[in-house]
């Protein structure tokens, strides 16, 4: 009875040694190492190779080790029918919001373009912005959205919120659906998008929803590139509807040399680094979740199969 780890990146070992650290007694291994495929129960993924997944012929569940599960479903021949569980993490939300919250700071101070005059040696005083000159709207009041909201009130930024289904959120408007996205759209200066990606969301943040945006709006994605259709952003960019944009994920991941965000002057870039599982703090939450398999409980953090998040 094991756990099998399947991921791309360099963090293989860490994930290992983070869970025999703490389970010394539960096998785990690597999918790149000889194991018996037989006896493994969960397998813990992270934008795993499509098809690796059906090697496993007696997997109880998929546990996806980030607060994303899009690409366990973007994975035609991933065994979908069994239960697949998320990670919602404390450090995950908070991280993510230190990030949103340095990129609109940074916005208000055009932080961006001064590093750019600096590279020039020019001296070019810019009028700044404060916090009370804004509304940040942010798209997806789960987990995450909700600290974020938190704390952005605690800084003094007028915020509001829009999600698919209604939520109601201390200190904060909140709008849900497609009929009430137009007005949240017109009253948000600073758009974050947290959205999980669906059928639904897929390309939500297009030319029609950025035209709705009052002109001089900023917007920050940190959730996925397939929720953005790049042509569009640049064409709002480019046109002085949208005054910047920080995007953090990308259709393609690393994102391809030649793609023009790369030099656009209004786009702020990150490498899908905004906010990463912690292994001390998500490892408590895995092994609890195996615990519960073993002994018949319910999960904690399942995704719901028709909503895809
Ligand atoms: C990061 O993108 C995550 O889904 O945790």
């Amino acid at each position: 009875m094991s756990i099998v780890i399947i991921r791309q990146d360099d963090k293989m070992d860490v994930w290992v040694a983070a869970i025999k650290a703490i389970a010394p007694d539960i096998p785990v291994y690597s999918y790149l190492e000889e194991h018996d495929k037989e006896e493994v129960e969960v397998a813990l993924v992270w934008k795993h190779p499509n098809g690796t997944l059906v090697a496993y012929p007696n997997l109880k569940y998929i546990a996806s080790s980030g607060a994303g599960v899009d690409f366990i479903f973007e994975d035609a021949d991933a065994p979908t029918h069994l239960p697949i569980t998320r990670v919602v993490d404390t450090m995950l939300a908070s991280d993510m919001s230190e990030y949103v919250i340095a990129v609109i700071f940074s916005h208000l101070k055009h932080l961006n373009q001064y590093k750019i005059n600096q590279i020039n040696s020019l001296w070019k005083p810019m009028d700044y912005h404060r916090i009370a000159d804004f509304t940040v709207g942010i798209m997806g009041l789960g987990a995450i959205g909700t600290v974020l909201s938190k704390d952005l009130i605690r800084f003094g930024f007028k915020t509001q919120g829009w999600s698919l289904s209604k939520k109601s959120l201390k200190g904060i408007k909140t709008y849900a659906g497609q009929e009430e996205l137009t007005n949240f759209l017109s009253t948000t200066q600073i758009l974050v998008c947290l959205l999980p990606l669906t059928h639904t969301t897929t390309g939500i943040l297009n030319k029609d929803l950025f035209e709705q945006l009052p002109i001089g709006a900023y917007v920050i994605n940190v959730a996925r590139g397939g929720h953005l259709v790049d042509e569009d952003i640049l064409q709002v960019l480019d046109n002085g509807h949208l005054s910047g944009a920080a995007l953090d994920v990308y259709h393609q991941e690393p994102l391809s040399k030649d793609h023009p965000f790369w030099q656009h002057d209004k786009v702020h870039m990150t490498p899908h680094y905004a906010s990463v599982s912690d292994t001390q703090s998500v490892v408590p939450q895995i092994l609890e979740n195996y615990k519960r398999m073993k002994s018949g409980k319910p999960l904690l953090n399942l995704v719901s199969k028709s909503k895809g998040y």
